[in-house]
């Protein structure tokens, strides 16, 4: 166990979050998506640090973060849609699997060895004044134990990781609220997992995306079965509650809980992580969470994605 520190992004806590991650700790940060685990993505101790502090169950790749575009060219290689992209979406929700950089020098952990990296640059200020401090890239899944619902908020990383990890930064709650979008441009453009940036806008730039999900992948926990898991079981697509189960709704209607009353997508998938933690706490040992179907569009898809893994079979 380690006294898990509390920073707040003024001067001195960024000052000591950089210390921290300049010694191969670990701090967890704000970004517009979710809170990240950061860790140097150039060592190999730092890295293998965040498989353990989430007790991940293989080591799958991780996302390098960057504060602009001139350092991720040092990482990956940018072909002409690459560079559309970036220009489209960064900083923002958006995470792009490039081609590796022979001359990259990131962790071979942070890469799982294979010859791509996933790569984003965020728009949160706390995340940007972070990377400044630090002043190089950061390895960063969400700071989550393997699993768990993703957190979107300094008490949520608290509450999974404390004792864990040297230090959170805290920046309040994330906007978005759901992970980045993840587009593979190796070969054919492909949504690797639909997130923040709707899939609609990408196609709009690339045409018609190819999903992911064949073997020649990596295992990820995102495209696990069971992942983003509430303590509680979860039901889907329930228009009315069962007795005893709490009722998470979207749009108008009489919920215990609403992503939004309004039926606005992008404030459903802020509240989503959160309410999500909500409602299992209402729901209590061995609860189960009734959750109202959500449209297919926008951020539905990203929303739909976690659901889906959050109420499928646990192992
Ligand atoms: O919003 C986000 O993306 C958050 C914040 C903290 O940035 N991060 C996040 O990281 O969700 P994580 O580790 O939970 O998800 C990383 C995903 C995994 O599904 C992994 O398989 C995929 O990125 N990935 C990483 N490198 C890859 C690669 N070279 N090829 C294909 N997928 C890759
Ligand atoms: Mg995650």
């Amino acid at each position: 166990m380690i006294q898990t520190e509390t920073l707040t992004a003024t001067p001195q806590g960024l000052a000591r979050a950089a210390e921290i991650l300049q010694a191969q700790g670990l701090v967890a940060f704000p970004t517009e998506t979710v809170y990240g685990l950061g860790g140097d993505a150039r060592s190999d101790l730092a890295v293998a640090r965040i498989f353990d502090a989430k007790a991940r169950p293989r080591f799958n790749p991780l996302i390098v973060h960057v504060p602009d575009l001139d350092a991720a060219r040092t990482f990956a290689l940018f072909d002409a849609r690459a560079e559309s992209v970036a220009a489209a979406f960064w900083p923002g929700p958006l995470t792009l699997v490039l081609p590796l950089r022979a001359d990259a020098g990131l962790s071979p952990l942070v890469t799982a060895d294979l010859d791509s990296v996933a790569i984003r640059i965020p728009a949160h200020p706390t995340a940007q004044a972070l990377l400044r401090a630090f002043g190089g890239p950061l390895a960063a899944p969400s700071a989550n134990p393997s699993g768990r619902v993703s957190p979107t908020r300094a008490a949520h990383v608290l509450a999974g990781l404390s004792g864990r990890i040297a230090a959170v930064l805290d920046g309040g709650s994330c906007a978005v609220g759901v992970e980045s979008t993840i587009l593979g441009l190796l070969k054919q453009p492909t949504l690797l997992r639909p997130g923040g940036v709707a899939s609609e806008a990408l196609e709009s730039l690339l045409g018609p995306l190819a999903l992911g999900g064949n073997s020649a992948k990596p295992n990820a926990p995102g495209q696990l079965a069971s992942h983003y898991a509430p303590g509680a079981s979860v039901r889907l697509h329930a228009q009315t509650a069962l007795p005893g189960e709490i009722h998470l709704g979207f749009g108008p209607g009489a919920y215990q809980l609403n992503l939004s009353p309004s039926g606005d997508l992008i404030e459903a998938a802020a509240n989503l992580f959160h309410m999500l933690r909500e409602a299992d706490v209402m729901a209590g040992q061995g609860g189960r969470i009734a959750i109202a179907p959500i449209p297919e569009h926008g951020l539905g898809r990203a929303i739909n994605d976690r659901l889906n893994r959050a109420a499928a079979p646990r192992i």
